[in-house]
């Protein structure tokens, strides 16, 4: 590992079997790289109510799902060159209707995406500030009003909010609800109730165009 992340862990050992641990690890993975790029688009139109999975990315894509505990691996299989380009993810926003949401995988972690609706636009952006356990204003959270780009894990005890798929609840405030302890989360994915310390993290991304953006 010339250029690799230094703080990668070493590569296993040829030939040493693996633990139990690490089997476990290089299951998920590959279920992630089988899943690829999941879609939980929300209701645009009516009669929209399934749970929808687009495939649009390539393999290459769906390697940013890999975390440092698969390194390994991956290290074994790919120069550094190709495991450097995993810190990234681009996502065609096209398929993504007005009050639709997708789930991506960026770096292990899955990655809300969510194309806003004007009243959803309207509720994040007429809060108080000092009403907030975490005073975000929403234009500090987003680069277009329209999109929300946030990291779907509850920063409480880490688990996924619910709140992708139409059938999902929303919690209090229409955005996600995370059942571990009842965390609520609004329109701009900031924590308003529960135990939750902080808002849902914005990742680092850009626009590349009007419809594409890279992740990381
Ligand atoms: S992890 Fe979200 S409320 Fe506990």
């Amino acid at each position: 590992m010339d250029t690799a992340d230094k703080h990668a862990p070493d590569p296993i050992p040829k030939g040493r079997p693996l633990t139990a641990l690490e089997e476990a690890e290089r299951a998920r993975v590959q279920a992630l790289l089988d899943t690829r790029y999941m879609a939980d688009l929300g209701p645009a139109d009516a009669g929209w109510g399934r749970r929808q999975f687009l495939f649009l990315t390539s393999v290459a894509t769906a390697f940013a799902g890999l975390n440092f505990f698969v390194w390994p691996f991956i290290d074994s299989l790919n120069p550094a060159a190709d495991v450097q380009a995993l810190a990234s993810v681009e996502v065609d926003l096209t398929p993504i209707k007005v009050g639709q949401s997708i789930t991506v995988v960026w770096r292990g972690k899955p990655i809300f995406i969510r194309h806003r609706t004007e009243a959803e636009i309207a509720a994040a952006r007429s809060v108080d500030l000092s009403q907030l356990p975490d005073p975000q204003p929403d234009a500090a959270r987003t680069l277009k009003p329209e999109w929300l780009v946030v990291v779907g894990v509850c920063n409480h005890l880490g688990c996924i909010p619910r709140g992708q798929r139409p059938t999902d609840p929303h919690g209090a405030y229409a955005g996600w609800f995370c059942p571990c302890h009842g965390s609520h989360f609004d329109t701009s994915g900031r924590i308003r109730k529960g135990p939750a310390p902080n808002n849902l993290a914005v990742p680092q991304y850009t626009f590349i165009d009007d419809e594409h953006i890279r992740i990381g």
